[in-house]
């Protein structure tokens, strides 16, 4: 039996990864610690989307590794992404590191920390419905959870690593998916988050994404599904219609723009025009009134002029997202993207993003204080972190809000009018 301490970077997909990776852990006999002092094993659950991130990791490893000075038997592994991307490499690169496993070889996690002998670098791939098959994962949130409905991605969007680590796309058995619903709600997770690169192209035995939202609409346990991430080439009618007529699918979407300029969307590979993104919100707004419209945004693709970067901040102004993630380019070793000449300088990627930063959070403010007055639904979650007679929950927009309660309130559902707010929170009462 190890003692394993679990740290996971990354999108949702790695946060739900590790929920599965516990659970084939504890199967296996091992035991989770919550501090890291306590732990025989440490394992990071790595993203390589951005240099930056793969930067953190190899810092925190280097920082960590002192640890095995006083504890000769700590084994320090890393998973994921990187763990994907560079297999073998990242024990030559850093030393403190004892082993490497992929994003499809979770399964042999258990045995790996029992054996004494531990595997060299990367073993083979495995089937990822076998990966799934029978584990329900640890949930790390009392209320929410998320459920991976597929793994991969086929797009290749000329900036991203992504289809490179995580394979090729394979949704889920719909079954499977519902099963998995059925039981996280009946264990009190009401809101359900599914997660797949391109949702949008789900397809399994006859379901496609809306059919599988409006299958799942009629579990009577689940009170709120929402799903990331939709690419705006494969949001359809259907999908819209779904939206609007399942009442458990919450009024939110998260739509990746990455440019508002079509020349850098075409060298991005993204398959859309600006015209075509702006047509689908139109569509979306007409359809579910109030809907929440976020996105992710990038600045100093390669070949990025200032006339480029004023047409992605005019998109902005047009259709006021919510919320945007907004990341400046990262130069990622082996896409297509990476041999473009015209790489533009950091500090100009930066100036931009700056200005980006600033120009949402105008907007997002202006979005949340459009609320006051208004009535929302709130899923208390959580005890406030600022008042010990206040709670914190989400609105079905995905928003936080925050509103006078108590510890008998978290994992209800509560109607609340908005009387203040920041650009991050609604103030309830
Ligand atoms: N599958 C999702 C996104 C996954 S990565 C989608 O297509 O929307 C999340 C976000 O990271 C992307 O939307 C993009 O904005 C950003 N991203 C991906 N690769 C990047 C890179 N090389 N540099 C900077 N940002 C990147
Ligand atoms: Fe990356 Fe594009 Fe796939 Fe998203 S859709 S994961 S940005 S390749
Ligand atoms: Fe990062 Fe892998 Fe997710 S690269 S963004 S953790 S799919």
């Amino acid at each position: 039996m190890m003692r394993f301490f679990l740290e996971t970077y990354g999108c949702q997909m790695n946060m739900a990864d590790s929920e599965l990776v516990s659970s084939i852990l504890i199967d296996a006999g091992h035991q989770p610690v919550s501090k890291i002092d306590n732990a025989d094993v440490i394992i990071f659950n790595t993203c390589s989307v951005r240099q930056h991130a793969e930067q953190r990791v190899l810092g925190r490893i280097a920082n960590e590794k002192h640890r095995k000075l006083d504890n000769p038997g700590l084994k320090i592994g890393v998973i994921g992404c990187m763990a994907q991307r560079m297999g073998k490499r990242l024990m030559e690169i850093e030393s403190g590191i004892d082993f490497v496993v992929g994003v499809d070889q979770y399964g042999l996690l258990g045995s790996i920390l029992s054996d004494s002998e531990l595997p060299e670098g990367d073993s083979t791939s495995m089937d990822s419905s076998q990966l799934y098959s029978s584990i329900l994962p640890q949930r790390e949130n009392q209320h929410c959870a998320f459920v991976t409905i597929m793994r991969g991605c086929d797009n290749f969007c000329t900036y991203c690593i992504v289809p490179y680590v995580r394979g090729r796309e394979r949704s889920r058995p719909a079954q499977d998916i519902f099963a998995e619903v059925t039981a996280a709600t009946l264990k009190g997770y009401r809101d359900i988050t599914l997660l797949g690169q391109n949702v949008n192209s789900y397809s399994h035995d006859g379901y496609d994404f809306p059919g599988l939202l409006r299958h799942l609409n009629s579990i009577d346990s689940l009170w709120r599904l929402r799903f990331i991430t939709s690419h705006p080439k494969d949001l359809s009618e259907r999908l819209i219609d779904a939206m609007a007529e399942c009442d458990k699918v919450c009024e939110h979407i998260h739509l990746p723009l990455q440019s508002g300029d079509n020349e850098i969307l075409r060298r991005m590979n993204r398959s859309y025009s600006s015209g075509h993104y702006l047509d689908l919100i139109t569509r979306l707004r007409n359809a579910i009134p109030d809907i929440a419209i976020t996105t992710d945004l990038m600045t100093g693709f390669p070949g990025e002029t200032g006339l480029h970067f004023e047409n992605t901040l005019s998109m902005m102004r047009e259709i006021e997202f919510d919320y945007a993630f907004c990341f400046k380019y990262s130069c990622r070793e082996g896409t297509e993207a990476a041999a473009y000449d015209q790489q533009v300088p950091e500090e100009l990627r930066l100036e931009r993003l700056q200005r980006m930063i600033d120009l949402q959070r105008e907007i997002t403010l202006r979005k949340y204080e459009a609320k006051i007055g208004s009535q929302v639904e709130v899923f208390v979650e959580n005890l406030s972190r600022k008042s010990a007679d206040h709670v914190s929950g989400k609105t079905r927009d995905f928003k936080i809000a925050v509103l006078s309660g108590t510890v008998d309130q978290i994992g209800s559902l509560m109607t609340a009018t908005v009387k203040s707010a920041t650009a991050g929170t609604l103030i309830c009462e």
